[in-house]
C-alpha cells in the first residue's frame, strides 16, 4: 500500500515508521529538485497555515514560510509576544480557534506536552518546530544531508553526537538513527547523557533495524571511525543563564576540533543544526568570551569553515524537508 501521511501530526519521530521517514526523505529530494530547477509546485494553493513561536528562530521559521509560499499557501506568523496563547488563552482554546482558520499549525515552544495538547485539540495537522524534548523536522534535514554525501541507504553509517547529549537535537538524532539502522554514539560527560526515556524507547528499534547505540565519555572511543560528527550549542533555548559556567567547564573537552575530526573516517562530514558559537561574532559569543575567556564553544572555527563541514547544505535542507512534511500531511 502506498505511504500516506495525510492529516497526520508531526510531533516526534517515534510516531513514524521507517518507511514513513524514508518516504518523507524521498519527497524532500523531489521538492529540492523542483526548487533547484525552478519548477513551480504550488500544489496546496488555497490553503493557509499559522506559525506559533514561543522561542526565537531563523531556519525553522523561514523554512515553513518559504516552503508554504512555494506550495502556494498563505502564512501567518505569531511571535512570542503577539498572541494570547499562554497568557490570556489556554493552548486548548487556541487550538480550537486556529483550526477554524487554518489548514495546519506549526508550534515552537517549551514542553512537548504543549505541542501534544495543541494537536489533541486541533483537527488540522500540527507540526513540532522544536520543544525542550524533541526537534523532529531538524532530523529530516540532517539525514537528507547525510544521504547527499553517502547515498540513499544510510544504514550502517555511524553518527557521533558530541557535547550536550541530553538535549532535543541529540535525543531526536538517536531516534532517527535507530529508525534508519544507523549507529548512534552519544559522546559527552556523564551528566549530559540522554535520559532513560529515549534510550529505552530506542533500544528495541536499534535491535530490530540492526543499528547500535553507544554512550561514552571518551572522545577517542566515541569518534574513531565515525561517518558523521555532529554537535549543537552547549546551552539550549529556555535554560537558565546560570548553567553557562558549569556547562562550559564540563563540555570543553567535547568541543569538535580538527584533532577530533581526524579520529573520524577521512571522508567524514561535520554537521550542526545551527546557530553555532564557532567565533565571537555574536552578542552571546562575545559576552561569553569576556566572561569565561573562550573564543569558540562547541566547534572550532577551523572545523566549522573547513572542508568537512556541510552545515549550510544542512540548513538549506530544512526548507526542502519541511516542505515535504507540510505537503505529505496536508495533501
Ligand atoms: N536549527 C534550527 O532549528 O534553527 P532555528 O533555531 O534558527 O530555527
Ligand atoms: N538545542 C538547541 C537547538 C536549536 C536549534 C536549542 O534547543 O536551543
Amino acid at each position: 500500500m502506498p505511504t500516506s501521511l495525510s492529516g497526520r501530526d508531526f510531533l516526534k519521530l517515534l510516531d513514524f515508521t521507517t518507511p514513513e521517514i524514508k518516504y518523507l526523505l524521498k519527497l524532500s529530494r523531489q521538492f529540492k529538485n523542483l526548487k533547484l530547477t525552478g519548477t513551480p509546485h504550488r500544489y496546496l494553493e488555497g490553503k493557509n497555515i499559522v506559525l506559533l513561536f514561543q522561542k526565537t528562530s531563523t531556519r525553522t521559521r523561514c523554512s515553513f514560510e518559504v516552503g508554504a509560499m512555494d506550495l502556494g499557501m498563505g502564512v501567518t506568523y505569531l511571535d512570542p509576544g503577539s498572541s494570547q496563547i499562554g497568557t490570556k488563552e489556554s493552548i486548548e482554546d487556541t487550538a480550537r480557534v486556529l483550526e477554524r482558520f487554518y489548514d495546519g499549525i506549526e508550534f515552537r515552544g517549551f514542553a512537548q506536552a504543549d505541542v501534544e495538547a495543541l494537536a489533541d485539540n486541533a483537527s488540522v495537522p500540527v507540526w513540532n518546530g522544536l520543544t525542550t524534548e524533541w526537534h523532529p523536522t531538524q532530523m529530516l534535514a540532517d539525514i537528507l544531508t547525510v544521504q547527499e554525501e553517502f547515498g540513499e541507504d544510510v544504514s550502517g553509517r555511524t553518527l557521533v553526537f558530541m557535547g550536550d547529549c541530553k538535549n532535543n537535537v541529540a535525543r531526536s538524532l538517536m531516534v532517527v538513527c535507530a529508525k534508519l539502522g544507523m549507529n548512534f554514539v552519544a559522546c559527552g560527560p556523564e551528566d549530559c547523557m540522554p535520559a532513560a526515556d529515549v534510550i529505552d524507547a530506542c533500544a528495541p528499534i536499534f535491535e530490530e533495524m540492526g543499528g547500535t547505540c553507544k554512550l561514552t565519555t571518551d572522545v577517542t572511543e566515541g569518534v574513531t571511525g565515525a561517518d558523521v560528527v555532529y554537535t549543537d550549542v552547549w546551552v539550549s533555548m529556555g535554560e537558565p543563564d546560570e548553567v553557562w559556567g558549569p556547562r562550559i567547564a564540563e563540555l570543553t573537552p567535547y568541543r569538535v576540533t580538527s584533532e577530533v575530526m581526524a579520529l573520524a573516517k577521512p571522508e567524514a562530514i561535520f554537521l550542526h543544526c545551527l546557530p553555532s558559537f564557532h567565533d565571537t561574532n555574536t552578542a552571546i559569543g562575545a559576552q561569553k568570551a569576556e566572561q569565561f575567556g573562550i573564543t569558540e564553544m562547541e566547534v572550532t572555527d577551523e572545523v566549522f569553515e573547513g572542508r568537512q563541514s556541510r552545515v549550510f547544505e544542512e540548513a538549506e535542507n530544512r526548507m526542502h524537508t519541511i516542505k515535504a512534511v507540510m505537503y505529505a500531511t496536508l495533501s
